[in-house]
């Protein structure tokens, strides 16, 4: 059987029962999702959502059930690949560049996602159970839906996640960042060729190829490939309906939704709820015009937690800031990018460790992690003494290891995220903190230590039990019952 997302599902229940809620319920789709995800968030938690009533934004009830976190935390996406959470991101470097698969291509007769077509008066967006979380978004929103192109002249295909809002029963308008390749080939078609872009938009698929979907690869090359080193075995495509027998799409996906994105035509999409936790401006975007709609038997629809969720994005740029810090500070031990820093997705700041041999390797460290992704915004670079995955840890060091006028560094007038409230277009500043001890020998104060053999003796559990402990409040919540 090949993977999908229901098998994901299916394993995930199995084997952590503890982190996955089903919520029989009926909840709406409009606001009262996002409040539900907002107080899990607030808990520091983020279980796997099955939500089986789920309430349409209009107020009908939905036909199908709502997914939601299941790539919400980096313990979920690291399980889904068969690896761990230290080393998750290094994984999926391996799996997605180091071990691409070509895909096979099967029969539409085999295919789950035929089980039934759409056309015509059929197809109608507002019957999906997209949801509309906060206030003064205009619509609800396609979350978490890889949308799929091809290059206009040597038809190479590429994935990549766009918001998109439902602006009628056949109508997406779609977000496209100047970087992005879906962007790259809209253009080309538009400006080029003076033509449509065909694009199917995939919903319901296993957290493997969604993570393809965000590994960046160059242009244009195949993301179908990575789909398949992710998942360890070949991605099941077939023909589309409406867009030609070369036009491939996902077989395992829950839906997809094929059309055009039309050229020289533009709505104004949004105000959104975007990544940073603000409301981002209306922009003039590009829309799709659907021309069908295939899916399974009852599918599954996935709503992302926007600014809310706590791996995804960020865990793809890990192992690519690793990559560039190695290149010129071969002494770089580990990567991570704080998971809500830039409101989520880990882009607002970078913790680099190192096990610093000379003076100058913190701040070349900093420039080459500023420049490995244009959202990455702050770095911190610590020694390899310091737990990069606890912040508490690296702010002590920034603390008591920093000077600002020293070890600070700041850079102008560079790429930024095009959605970071701060700036005015997509363009902006950087920084980084060296907070590393001189290299040796210069001497630096040594910090408070134990006995190592004392410290793998004495045992927490040995004077306070598991229960009582549990039970003693988190000294860093404000856990004023009234609040
Ligand atoms: C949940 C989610 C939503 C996203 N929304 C958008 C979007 O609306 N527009 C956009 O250009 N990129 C968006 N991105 C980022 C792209 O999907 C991402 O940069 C991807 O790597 C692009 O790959 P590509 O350059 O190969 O097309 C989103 C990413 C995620 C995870």
């Amino acid at each position: 059987m090949a993977k999908d997302l229901r098998q994901f599902l299916k394993e995930y229940e199995r084997d952590h029962p503890e982190d996955v809620i089903t919520i029989e319920r009926p909840i709406s789709l409009k606001h009262e999702i996002g409040i539900l995800v907002d107080l899990l968030d607030r808990e520091r938690k983020f279980p796997l959502l099955r939500i089986k009533n789920p309430i349409l934004c209009n107020g009908e009830p939905s036909e199908y059930e709502v997914i939601m976190n299941e790539i919400g935390s980096r313990s979920k996406l690291a399980y889904a690949m068969n690896s761990t959470w230290e080393t998750v991101s290094h994984d999926w470097r391996r799996l997605a560049i180091e071990n691409k698969q070509k895909p096979v291509v099967i029969d539409r007769s085999e295919a789950p996602v035929k089980e039934e077509v759409l056309k015509g008066d059929d197809v109608d967006m507002q019957r999906y159970p997209a949801y509309q979380p906060y206030l003064m978004l205009p619509h609800p929103y396609v979350s978490l839906a890889p949308m799929i192109t091809y290059h206009p002249e040597i038809h190479v295909d590429n994935m990549g996640i766009h918001r998109g809002e439902i602006q009628g029963k056949d109508k997406i308008a779609f977000l496209f960042s100047p970087d992005n390749h879906n962007s790259m080939n809209f253009y080309k078609h538009e400006q080029e060729h003076n033509k449509n872009m065909k694009c199917a938009v995939v919903e319901g698929l296993h957290p493997n190829v969604l993570m393809a979907s965000q590994t960046k690869m160059g242009y244009p090359e195949s993301h179908f490939e990575t789909c398949g080193g992710l998942l360890g075995e070949p991605l099941r495509l077939v023909a589309s309906e409406t867009l030609g027998d070369d036009f491939m799409v996902p077989a395992d996906a829950e839906i997809v939704i094929e059309g055009e994105i039309l050229a020289m035509k533009r709505t104004a999409e949004g105000p959104y709820s975007e990544y940073t936790r603000h409301i981002g401006a209306q922009r003039w975007c590009p829309y799709m015009k659907i021309s069908c709609i295939t899916q399974r038997k009852n599918p599954l629809w996935s709503n992302y937690a926007i600014g809310r969720n706590h791996a995804f994005q960020g865990l793809a740029r890990e192992f690519k800031v690793y990559d560039m810090v190695k290149q010129v500070v071969p002494q770089v031990t580990k990567v991570y990018l704080l998971p809500h820093a830039g409101g989520c997705d880990g882009l607002g700041f970078c913790f680099i460790q190192i096990k610093k041999t000379a003076e100058g390797q913190a701040k070349t460290a900093i420039h080459a992690a500023l420049t490995a992704n244009y959202g990455i915004k702050h770095v911190i670079v610590v020694d390899d003494d310091v737990d990069i995955y606890d912040e508490r840890m690296v702010f002590w060091a920034v603390g008591t290891r920093a000077q600002p006028d020293k070890d600070w560094v700041i850079i102008k007038d560079v790429m930024c995220s095009i959605v970071d409230p701060s700036i005015e277009y997509h363009w902006g500043s950087k920084a980084g903190i060296d907070a590393t001890r001189p290299a040796p020998p210069e001497p630096f104060l040594i910090p408070t230590m134990f006995p190592e053999e004392d410290m793998k003796r004495i045992k927490l559990h040995d004077f306070i039990p598991k229960e009582q402990l549990e039970k003693i409040p988190d000294a860093f919540r404000n856990i004023d019952p009234e609040k």
